[in-house]
């Protein structure tokens, strides 16, 4: 892809500023930097198979649910699959009655571990408050290869009748499964051998305070349960048995995060490198970029409780030494995807369950992916297969180029900036003419159930010339956070007809720093019909980059 002047000078900035990309560069880094990767990644447990850490995340009614990241250090990550390849959760999940979605429901608090004597990997998860759902995958190669996982084949081991309502699975030294869920009084459950069923549960802590979030762990004879006084402070429960009686203290109260206006860092999960240091990930509610992780390492008293290292000035660090000295890499969140494989890289996740006959992956040498409209709409929180990506913050763009010769007659196809307020850049097909729009004023709303309020007002547009094939959109925006302030960060949207030269079409774009939705905004690609079923858009490329 080539840049015009203004964007390459931004390009410069981004690799001279990038805390990532300097990490990922240079692997001696003395030091890591706060957040250790910009990016929605939130109610994350981190677990470690033998060199590798493995992150899990919530992704609520987007699919393929619950990525996990991959990372050999702490600091760099890169998603690498998904626990739950297709949302099992009931049809709302589909995106196939307009009546019937599943915004904000989903996927939330959820749990990952590995249990080495099977090779298999459990993701736990309760759904709509109800039942929980088990994902595993066994045989991964992890156990024979440090770490590595040669194959991730998913499968839904189980529904099982009660909600495991914001839980953390252990597997204990001896491979009994127990899960730590609830909200103010803390339970604990034992599973069957395989997970798939309960044996007994008992609440193990009589709260008066509102805690939720729990993370289960065994470390020195000791059982401890994590859990977060939402949004500010999290709170460790520990005993001899993992029945309790649990003592309780507090390991960060309203602690300062190394972000400003991102609230504090709470929830999140332990995890210990290989030389046996111990690091706490928490994440940061950095609205409108959704909730990001931050690490800070731990210590433990003689007693047995984990103590958080801080800066000089009692708050989270912004910089701490590098955890793990490694020369294996990851993958870099930034850099363009021309879709040459013939799956999804896990970067990718679908406004709900997409219908799989609508796309199609070309490979090969050219590569592209093709988007067919599925629905048949004038709502695009209605329309299926929107595909969606995570903005790197705390400023990033997301270019997408479009072959747009197969569109028909009510089409409209484009990049958005995808949350409850949307916007959007792209094309309205009317009959045979291209109208190029920049679209804003889409929502769904929290007080009216996340119904549809607003489908979108044309702000700006113009004809293009009848021998357009292909466009290049962008979407340009500034995720720095503005949590519990009044301020707007804003979003802007470019077009180029050659990939070179650059208009913005429309004004900014004021994005909102609210809670309700919890993902944060994203970009995405999208095509739906607004008269009949038929049209087609090919995505070249995608590429996301930083500036400054
Ligand atoms: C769509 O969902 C609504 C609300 O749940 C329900 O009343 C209606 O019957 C559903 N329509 C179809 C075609 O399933
Ligand atoms: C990494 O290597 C540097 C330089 O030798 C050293 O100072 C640092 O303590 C090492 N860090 C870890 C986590 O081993
Ligand atoms: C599309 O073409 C039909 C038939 O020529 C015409 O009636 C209609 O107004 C056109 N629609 C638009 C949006 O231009
Ligand atoms: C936004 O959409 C709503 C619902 O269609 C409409 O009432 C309102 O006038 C629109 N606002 C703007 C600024 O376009």
């Amino acid at each position: 892809m080539r840049f015009s002047t203004v964007v390459s000078a931004a390009l410069l900035g981004l690799v001279y500023a990038s805390p990532l990309g300097v990490n990922s560069v240079d692997k001696r880094a003395a030091t890591f930097t706060n957040p250790i990767l910009w990016e929605d990644y939130p109610d994350l447990e981190v677990i470690r198979v033998g060199d590798v850490f493995y992150y899990t995340s919530s992704t609520f009614a987007f699919s393929p649910g619950a990525p996990i990241l991959k990372s050999y250090d702490l600091v760099n990550w890169t998603p690498v699959t998904h626990s739950v390849p297709t949302l099992n959760f009931g049809s709302e999940y589909s995106l196939t009655n307009s009546t019937n979605r599943a915004y904000v429901k989903g996927i939330w608090a959820s749990s990952l571990r590995y249990r080495e004597s099977t090779d298999t990997f459990y993701w736990l998860g309760c759904i709509a408050s109800s039942k929980s759902y088990l994902w595993t995958a066994s045989n991964t190669g992890a156990k024979s290869n440090n770490g590595e996982v040669t194959n991730w084949n998913w499968k839904a081991a189980a529904t099982i009748d009660k909600c495991y309502y914001d839980n953390g699975l252990l597997i204990d030294d001896d491979d009994t499964i127990y899960v730590a869920y609830g909200s103010t009084n803390i339970m604990v459950a034992q599973l069957n051998k395989d997970g798939t069923a309960e044996v007994k549960s008992q609440t193990v802590y009589q709260g008066s305070t509102y805690i939720e979030g729990s993370r289960m762990y065994k470390i020195n004879g000791y059982y401890y349960i994590f859990v977060t006084k939402p949004a500010i402070d999290e709170w460790v429960l520990k005993s001899k048995s993992p029945w309790g009686p649990y003592e309780m203290k507090v390991l960060v109260e309203n602690i300062k995060g190394p972000l400003d206006n991102a609230g504090a860092a709470h929830q999140g999960g332990i995890v210990s490198t290989k030389d046996g240091n111990w690091y706490y990930i928490a994440f940061l509610d950095s609205f409108p970029g959704g909730r990001i992780p931050v690490a800070a390492p731990i210590t433990w008293s003689s007693d047995g409780w984990p103590l958080l290292v801080k800066d000089s000035t009692g708050a989270w660090g912004k910089t701490y030494p590098f955890p793990v000295n490694t020369t294996k890499t990851v993958p870099p969140p930034t850099g363009v995807d021309t879709f040459k494989s013939t799956s999804l890289s896990h970067e990718w996740e679908w406004n709900h369950n997409p219908d799989t006959s609508a796309y199609k992956l070309f490979g090969g040498a050219s590569g592209g992916m093709q988007l067919s409209t599925a629905t048949v709409t004038n709502d695009l929180y209605s329309a299926r297969n929107t595909l969606t990506h995570r903005i790197i913050g705390p400023k990033s763009s997301g270019t997408f180029h479009l072959d747009i010769t197969s569109l028909t007659d009510g089409d409209r196809a484009g990049a958005a900036l995808f949350r409850d307020h949307s916007a959007y850049i792209g094309i309205h097909r009317e009959n045979t003419t291209n109208r190029l729009v920049y679209v804003n004023n889409l929502s769904i709303d929290v007080v009216n159930g996340w119904k549809t309020n607003a489908i979108g007002t044309v702000a700006a547009s113009l004809t293009l010339p009848s021998s357009t094939k292909q466009v290049w959109l962008r979407v340009k925006a500034d995720i720095t956070p503005a949590f519990n302030t009044a301020t707007q960060r804003t979003t802007t949207f470019w077009y180029s007809l050659d990939g070179k030269t650059w208009t913005q079409l429309g004004g900014a774009f004021a994005m909102t720093n609210d809670w309700q939705f919890f993902t944060g905004f994203r970009y995405a690609v999208f095509n739906f019909a607004t008269k009949a079923l038929g049209g087609k858009v090919v995505m070249k490329s995608f590429e996301m980059e930083k500036w400054e």
